[in-house]
């Protein structure tokens, strides 16, 4: 099976450790394991706990417990609607590896999480690509969808919050898009790893709650800032959720015990954590904000959700040529556009240390002063 290289993965991985102000990265501030424990009142607990746990394989689907809590993130699912994966991207793989054949036919939202039309263009499917426009607000077009639409889409994929662009979708265009699925009984895949992170309403709805063919996948590594437990899950329909577990048996086994413990008493505690992130969220948002007011260089249609914004710039400079001489002469680490097949683009994660992120904006502007001068304007907003 031939599959593309992954941009996005590909630079973070080339870069972020060198980095000196890394406003690339997509979590809200990663919080450690104490932590946690403090936010929940079960230090001395949670440590016994842990240090009499047999290091079995643990519950396969991911234990009741988690289980129960994650499906309090919607507002109709059970236990049996839920799947625990390892993090999102697990989640994304197992979900096209069930359903998506040779000669299929799957929709993508662009730009995305690669995954999202690179996995099943690997698995043999017919991709098409619904472009995220600008003008648009990077919002669907509906009528470009439905001239997408065949009778045999097995699905569409749809990324809400999405990244890169901060872009949320209501219930209107999410029922517009599943009116359309229905129409062709496909399904709706909507990668929601940034669900609770809208900057007004914290969680908006789920495509599972809105659609008996709605798949959710999400983690815990963005909106609850504890991607080092690699806990996601599927949430979906009972029949594919249990297909899902049948497959699942080839390249997951389980999660390990002491991050499904973990998670399960982070999502008991998520009010806290998500007071505090959506606090940080809309900081940084307010202080990114300002700094793209005040440039000449980029412009940005605004965030209303996530962690990351796509800030277009005003010169011809590749947006790979631009980020490297930006790390080489500031330490400044920020996604090239064409990471994810968007040239003109530069991507930026906000919802990082405050700190970083007003320091690594300072020397931004001083980068763009010093080697554009005044003279690129925002004719192009
Ligand atoms: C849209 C989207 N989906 C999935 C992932 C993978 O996240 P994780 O596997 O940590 O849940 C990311 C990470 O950046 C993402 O931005």
């Amino acid at each position: 099976m031939k599959i593309r290289d992954f941009g996005v993965e590909m630079w973070m991985a080339e870069y972020e450790n060198d980095a000196v102000y890394n406003i690339a990265e997509t979590c809200v501030e990663s919080i450690t394991v104490n932590e946690l424990l403090s936010m929940a009142d079960m230090k001395t607990e949670a440590f016994e706990r842990i240090g009499q746990m047999k290091m079995t394989y643990g519950a396969i689907e991911g234990s009741n417990e988690l289980r129960t809590e994650i499906a309090k993130l919607y507002d109709s699912a059970s236990v049996e609607n839920i799947t625990v994966t390892h993090g999102t991207i697990g989640a994304n793989s197992l979900v096209y590896d069930v359903l998506v054949e040779p000669g299929d036919h799957v929709i993508s939202v662009l730009p995305t999480y690669q995954q999202h039309y690179s996995i099943p263009e690997s698995l043999g499917a017919r991709v098409d690509i619904l472009p995220l426009r600008w003008e648009n607000e990077f919002l669907p077009d509906l009528d470009e969808l439905r001239l997408l639409i065949k009778p045999d889409t097995k699905v569409i994929s749809i990324n809400n919050p999405n990244n890169p662009t901060g872009a949320v979708m209501g219930k209107e265009i999410l029922n517009g898009i599943i009116e359309i699925a229905r129409s062709v009984g496909a399904y709706v895949l909507c990668d929601e790893v940034y669900r609770g992170l809208d900057h007004e309403e914290g969680f908006t709805p789920s495509v599972f709650d809105l659609y008996e063919k709605g798949i959710s996948t999400a983690s815990l590594s963005k909106t609850f800032s504890l991607a080092g437990l690699r806990i996601g899950w599927v949430a979906g329909p009972k029949d594919f959720i249990s297909r899902a577990n049948k497959r699942r048996d080839y390249n997951i086994i389980s999660c390990g015990m002491i991050d499904d413990y973990l998670a399960g008493i982070a999502l008991r505690h998520k009010d806290k954590i998500l007071e505090r992130n959506l606090a940080l969220v809309k900081r940084n948002a307010d202080i990114l904000d300002r700094w793209v007011s005040n440039s000449e260089h980029v412009d940005y249609i605004k965030p209303k959700g996530g962690t990351t914004a796509f800030l277009r710039y005003s010169n011809d400079m590749k947006s790979e040529e631009l980020c490297r001489d930006i790390m080489k002469k500031t330490g400044v680490m920020l996604v090239p556009g064409t990471a994810l097949d968007m040239e003109g683009f530069l991507r930026i994660g906000y919802a990082n240390n405050t700190e970083i992120l007003e320091v690594g904006l300072k020397r931004l502007q001083e980068y763009f002063d010093e080697n554009w001068g005044g003279s690129c304007g925002k004719s192009r907003a």
